[in-house]
C-alpha cells in the first residue's frame, strides 16, 4: 500500500518518522516471503500517538513489525503500511538487577551484554532470532525458560487508550507463547530483573543452549522457527517426523530436514506455497492424531 496522502507525508518529518517507500518484506523477515508496503520507521517512542491518530484519521491500515522472525507475510501488493521502531543508540541500560531494554533492541545481544555485566537466566533465548518487543508480545521461551518470567515493566502503546503506558509485570499474563497484550498494542521498552550470576557461569549455560539448538534446529536455512504450538503434553516436531514429512515440498517451501516442525524457504518459496504446506501437513496430522494443531508463527495474509 502506498501513503497518498500529501498531509500524512509532510507531517512525517516532524514526527520524528521516516518513510520507505515500497519496502520488501521478503526483506525483512526471517522466512524471506512477503510483498512490498510503504514501511514508517520511528524514532522517538513521544510520537507514537501523533502518528496513529493520524493514520486513523486518514484511514490508513496499519500493522506492527518486530524483527520479522517469527513471521509469515502474504505475497503482492500489502494492503496496509507497516510500522517500526528505529534501534536507539543505547538500547540496554542497566542499574543493579534490573535491565532497561528498548524493544527494538536485538534479543541475542541483549542477553550477551546482561551476561557481560553477570546478569543472567536468559540463556536459553540466546539463539532466538529477533527483538526483545517481539520476544515480549510472544512470550518467546526456549530450554525452560521464558522471558516473561523476568519482566517487571512494559512500556506500551496501548492502542485502545491511544496513549503509552507502562503496566507492571503482574498487570500482564505471561503463558504458552501467548500474552495478554491486545494485537494492536506496540510494545516500546521493558524492564528486566535478572538474577546475579558470574558471567563464566552463565557462558556456559550459553554454550550449552547453542550447541543443542545447532544439533536439532536448521540455523542457516531461511525459516520463522517452529511452525506449530507444541498441544498440551505432546511435541508437533515429533508428530510431524512420525508421519515421514521431513523433506514435504510445495515449490520451494519446504519441511525441514532437520527439524519437523521448522518449515525453510529452500529458494523462492512464495507465501501461496508456505500456506500450503502448513495446511496440507495440518491435514495429515488431523487425520493420523486428531490433533488440531495451532499456528506458533505469526500470518499477515491479508
Ligand atoms: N523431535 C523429533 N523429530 C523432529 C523434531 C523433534 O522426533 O523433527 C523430537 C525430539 O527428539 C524431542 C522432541 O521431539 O524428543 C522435542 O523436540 P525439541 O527438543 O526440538 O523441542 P520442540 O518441542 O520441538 C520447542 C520450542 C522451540 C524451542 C525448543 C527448545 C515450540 C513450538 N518449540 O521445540 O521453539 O527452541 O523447544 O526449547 O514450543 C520456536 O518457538 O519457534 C521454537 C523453535
Amino acid at each position: 500500500m502506498r501513503i497518498e496522502d500529501p498531509k500524512i507525508v509532510a507531517a512525517l518529518p516532524e514526527l520524528s518518522v521516516e518513510l520507505r517507500r515500497a519496502s520488501s518484506l521478503a526483506e525483512l523477515t526471517s522466512l524471506a516471503i512477503g510483498g512490498a508496503t510503504d514501511l514508517l520507521r520511528i524514532r522517538d517512542h513521544e510520537s507514537i500517538p501523533g502518528l496513529l491518530s493520524l493514520l486513523d484519521y486518514h484511514g490508513v491500515p496499519h500493522r506492527f513489525l518486530g524483527g520479522g522472525s517469527n513471521l509469515l507475510v502474504g505475497d503482492g501488493e500489502l494492503p496496509w503500511i507497516v510500522l517500526q521502531l528505529a534501534s536507539p543508540d543505547a538500547d540496554v541500560v542497566l542499574e543493579g538487577n534490573f535491565a532497561q531494554v528498548d524493544a527494538a533492541a536485538d534479543l541475542g545481544r541483549m542477553v550477551t551484554y546482561c551476561a557481560k555485566h553477570d546478569l543472567g537466566g536468559m540463556e536459553g533465548l540466546i539463539g532466538v532470532p529477533g527483538t526483545v518487543g517481539g520476544a515480549l508480545r510472544m512470550n518467546a521461551g526456549a530450554y525452560g525458560m521464558q522471558i516473561g518470567s523476568y519482566v517487571r515493566e512494559v512500556k506500551v502503546y496501548r492502542a485502545a487508550t491511544r496513549r503509552i503506558e507502562i503496566l507492571r509485570g503482574e498487570q500482564i499474563s505471561f503463558e504458552y507463547r501467548h500474552t495478554s497484550f491486545a494485537p494492536d498494542d506496540m510494545m516500546l521498552a521493558v524492564k528486566l530483573e535478572l538474577p546475579s550470576k558470574p558471567y563464566k557461569e552463565i557462558l556456559q549455560g550459553i554454550r550449552i543452549c547453542n550447541e543443542k539448538r545447532r544439533s536439532s534446529q536448521p540455523l542457516g536455512q531461511k525459516s520463522a522457527g517452529c511452525i506449530f504450538k507444541n498441544p498440551p503434553g505432546a511435541s508437533a516436531g515429533r508428530m510431524i517426523d512420525e508421519l515421514g514429512l521431513k523433506g514435504l515440498s510445495v515449490g520451494d517451501a519446504r519441511v525441514s530436514d532437520r527439524h519437523a516442525n521448522f518449515f525453510v524457504n529452500a529458494g523462492k518459496a512464495s507465501a501461496k506455497d508456505m500456506l500450503a504446506l502448513i495446511s496440507n501437513v495440518r491435514e495429515r496430522v488431523r487425520s493420523a492424531f486428531s490433533v488440531e494443531l495451532e499456528h506458533e508463527v505469526v500470518i499477515w495474509n491479508a
